[in-house]
């Protein structure tokens, strides 16, 4: 897989350090709101299961899924795959992304969740492609672990047509790989 990357993006010790004080801010934040920490599947479970050991507080745990997006376009359409379990009304929710691109997919369920009235709703994602925003998306992320140039990333949970996202690090796909259409290292 590492022969299909241009180039390393943020390494895993880059990673480590900004969740260490992500966690640090969010322990602070959520202490004594016993959160409901909701994370977007599929590309933020390896980012989930590092952030969630950062917050150390009381908080509970749920997913959503949602789809839309399909190699490295997205359509924009999107629709909830599987929606929470937990009755958020009144309870701080902290949603968890893996990266803010077009906003199509934070929009869509930050009012879906925003519709079950929670306390709070704020958003917190690993990584932020502000140039890539739509036009109109007036939504802003809570917290960001990394700004990041307009590039196609995998790795950490981000995939190219469901691949790459068991890389430990994030790193820059070679445009070979997405002209050809698959994983070139298969
Ligand atoms: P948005 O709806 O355009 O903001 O895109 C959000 C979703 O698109 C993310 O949750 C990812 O699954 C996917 N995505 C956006 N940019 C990238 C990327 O650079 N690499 C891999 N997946 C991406
Ligand atoms: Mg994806």
């Amino acid at each position: 897989m590492d022969r299909d990357i241009e180039k390393i993006l943020l390494t895993e010790e880059q990673i480590e350090n900004r969740i260490r004080e992500l966690g640090r801010e969010l322990t602070a934040a959520y202490a004594g709101k016993d959160p409901v920490v909701v994370g977007v599947l599929k590309g933020v479970v390896v980012f989930y299961a590092d952030m969630l050991r950062q917050i150390k507080i009381p908080c509970q745990t749920d997913f959503m899924w949602i789809s839309s997006y399909s190699g490295t376009t997205s359509t924009g359409a999107m629709e909830v795959k599987r929606d929470i379990s937990t009755d958020i009304k009144g309870r701080h929710v902290l949603i968890l992304e893996d990266i803010f691109d077009t906003g199509n997919s934070l929009e869509f369920t930050y009012h879906h969740l925003l519709s079950k009235e929670p306390a709070s709703l704020k958003i917190c994602t690993l990584l932020d492609k502000p140039e890539r925003r739509r036009a109109g998306v007036t939504l802003r992320a809570d917290y960001v672990g990394f700004t990041i140039p307009n590039e196609f990333v995998v790795g950490y949970g981000l995939d190219y047509n469901e691949h790459y996202r068991n890389l430990p690090y994030v790193g820059v796909l070679k445009q070979e790989v997405y002209e050809i259409g698959t994983c070139k290292s298969l």
